[in-house]
């Protein structure tokens, strides 16, 4: 479909069509035939005084990733087909974001309480917060994702229900962000995250907690909660996507999922990411009755499920964006010595930023900071994921911190 769009609004990927309008008649239009292949081509189109340009929705890298319109479906396989977006350096060093988004983070944890306190107590869900609060969080994410993503290891096990719905949020604008999706995809994934379980304050409490297994009936109880939560967000003015997100979370790509069991690609992208980024928050989350799981063991769950519950590629392109060792993690090494991971390395995922921090006895060491080797056997390489609270260990305590 052709569609004449501002320059302004050009980005990479999108292919430009030459109508044949005349030149002399049309002397702010763009016409030079073919995909944009990067940001300087895109800004030097505008720089030019262009200020329209008609492209093909279909043609190009861009096609059927976002489409745009109202209502408009997001194809979660083209998204996946354009391949990893190059990782950008962080805009702000680690340690400063984290200070930031520390405050970002408690804000969405009293907002995410507050919201299912007022809809337990049968009041309508305010938007209003949720929208301001996700546009931060965007903002956190684009600055440095590291910062949030460390800080959903802060979560008291007792919060679970609202930690839970703002980790999610989160991890899944990290995540988009990571595949490329614009500014309006990402608000509404952060919202969806945000509002994924709401649903759950129709569910008794002693249903939701129960740490054995769930009788036929209760199951039934719990598998309502999709629904309820589009039905509590349906009169509020949220896009369809939003609501798709929430409502079609625990569907599963062969069709057993639930409430409708819908199979394939019938299934909204948004409630494909969130469906993802919901197990692995659920098993690394330490819980009254279970141990947090670590991430590398997660991400191996998540490995093992993906031809029968996700869409292909989607758990593969998850595990390379939370690559082996999350910021935050806690690792011993090939020395013996221990640290904590305080920098992703996308293009190097065996080979992440380290703050050593103890000896081989568990003694605090003098701290250094430097980049793991990446061959296995070297006694700077991480011989192997350890979890921190074993140790009474808080990451946060050492991801700010200088080195010495
Ligand atoms: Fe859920």
């Amino acid at each position: 479909m052709l569609r004449k769009i501002a320059v302004t609004d050009l980005v990479v990927g999108m292919y430009v069509v030459d109508t044949g309008l005349s030149w002399l008649e049309h002397p702010y239009l763009y016409t030079e035939e073919g995909e944009l292949r990067s940001q300087v081509a895109v800004a030097g189109i505008a720089a030019s005084g262009y200020t329209e340009a008609f492209i093909d929705t279909e043609r190009g890298a861009y096609a059927n990733t976002l489409s745009g319109e109202p209502g408009g479906e997001v194809s979660l396989a083209a998204l996946l087909a354009r391949g990893p977006v190059t990782p950008v350096a962080p805009v702000v060093p680690l340690a400063e974001e984290l200070e930031t988004a520390k405050g970002v983070y408690k804000d969405c944890l009293s907002t995410a309480q507050a919201m299912l306190r007022d809809v337990a107590a049968g009041g309508e869900v305010d938007i209003e917060a949720p929208q301001a609060l996700v546009n931060e969080v965007i903002a956190s994410a684009v600055r440095n994702p590291d910062a949030l993503i460390a800080l959903g290891k802060l979560r008291r096990h007792d919060a679970y229900t609202f930690t839970h719905g703002v980790n999610v949020a989160v991890l899944a604008v990290a995540f988009g962000a990571s595949l490329g999706i614009e500014a309006e995809g990402l608000r509404e994934l952060g919202l969806a995250g945000l509002f994924h379980d709401l649903g759950k304050t129709g569910v008794p409490d002693a249903i939701l907690n129960k740490p054995g297994r769930l009788t036929p009936g209760e199951f039934t109880q719990v598998k309502a909660h999709p629904r309820l939560g589009r039905e509590l967000l349906e009169t509020r003015g949220l896009p369809e996507a939003v609501l798709r997100g929430v409502a079609e979370h625990h569907e599963k790509w062969g069709g057993q999922g639930y409430p409708r069991g819908l199979a394939g690609e019938t299934v909204h992208a948004w409630g494909r990411i969130i469906g993802v980024v919901d197990i692995f928050d659920a098993l690394t989350s330490r819980r009254a009755y279970k141990e947090g799981m670590l991430p590398t063991r997660a991400l191996a769950v998540l490995y093992s499920m993906r031809e029968r519950d996700f869409p292909p590629g989607l758990v593969e392109r998850f595990i390379k964006f939370m690559g082996p060792y999350p910021v935050g993690s806690f690792v011993r090494l090939g020395s013996g010595e221990y640290a904590f991971v305080r920098g992703s390395n996308p293009a190097r995922p065996l080979s992440p930023e380290l703050l050593v921090a103890f000896d081989a006895a568990m003694h605090p060491a003098p701290r250094r900071i430097l980049a793991a080797e990446r061959d296995g056997k070297g006694p700077l390489a991480i011989a192997e994921a350890l979890d921190p609270a074993a140790y009474g260990l808080d990451p946060l305590d050492y991801l700010g911190l200088p080195a010495g």
